[in-house]
């Protein structure tokens, strides 16, 4: 079976650098058959025009789902790598998804992720300069029950991703 891997977590947290590394590792082992949907390149293709109030999150979430489940149908495994915010939304991707849905939580705390600020983000959204941002003047609904929790934080990528390999290893997907 095939399956997608659901990266969720804060801006910032290294949700592509996992996408990225977990990618290079699968094809390394020989899983040819793969495809990431990553969050900045969906807004700037299939997501275009959708902004960051909860409506417009659903909506990407929910298209990201949809292309995710068309392509893991067809024996294409995926790496989503999505903030992802709202754990409804998150919740029917799975219910859509099904048994090949595996969510992954890129973890990392708050003063971490300013302390990064690799895009200058959060110190625009503490200032008041940017409405709607995830983790400052925006929800981030952390999974409860995630198949994999990782952390940026305290972890390497090269850890986290070999913890997600582990994770496929165990469920007999490699
Ligand atoms: S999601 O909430 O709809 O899943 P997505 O992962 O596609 O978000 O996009 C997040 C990226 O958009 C961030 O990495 C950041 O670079 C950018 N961005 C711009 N404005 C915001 C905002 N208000 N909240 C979060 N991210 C934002």
């Amino acid at each position: 079976m095939s399956f997608v891997i659901w990266l969720t977590g804060m801006s910032g947290a290294g949700k592509t650098t996992v996408a990225r590394g977990l990618a290079e590792a699968l094809r390394a082992r020989g899983v040819a058959k793969l495809e990431v949907l990553d969050g900045d390149a969906v807004r700037e293709n299939l997501s275009k025009g959708l902004g960051f109030s909860k409506e417009d999150r659903d909506t990407n979430v929910a298209r990201i789902a949809f292309v995710a489940q068309l392509l893991a149908r067809n024996e294409v495994n995926v790496i989503v790598a999505a903030i992802s915010p709202y754990a409804e939304a998150r919740a029917a991707a799975r219910e859509r998804i099904g048994a090949s849905f595996v969510e992954v939580h890129v973890d990392c705390s708050l003063p971490e992720l300013v302390r990064r600020d690799v895009k200058g983000l959060y110190a625009k959204a503490l200032a008041g300069d940017l409405a709607h941002f995830t983790g400052v003047s925006d929800p981030y609904e952390a999974p409860e029950n995630p198949e994999i929790r990782v952390s940026s934080e305290s972890q390497s990528a090269e850890q986290s991703v070999a913890m997600i390999l582990a994770f496929l290893e165990a469920r007999g997907e490699l």
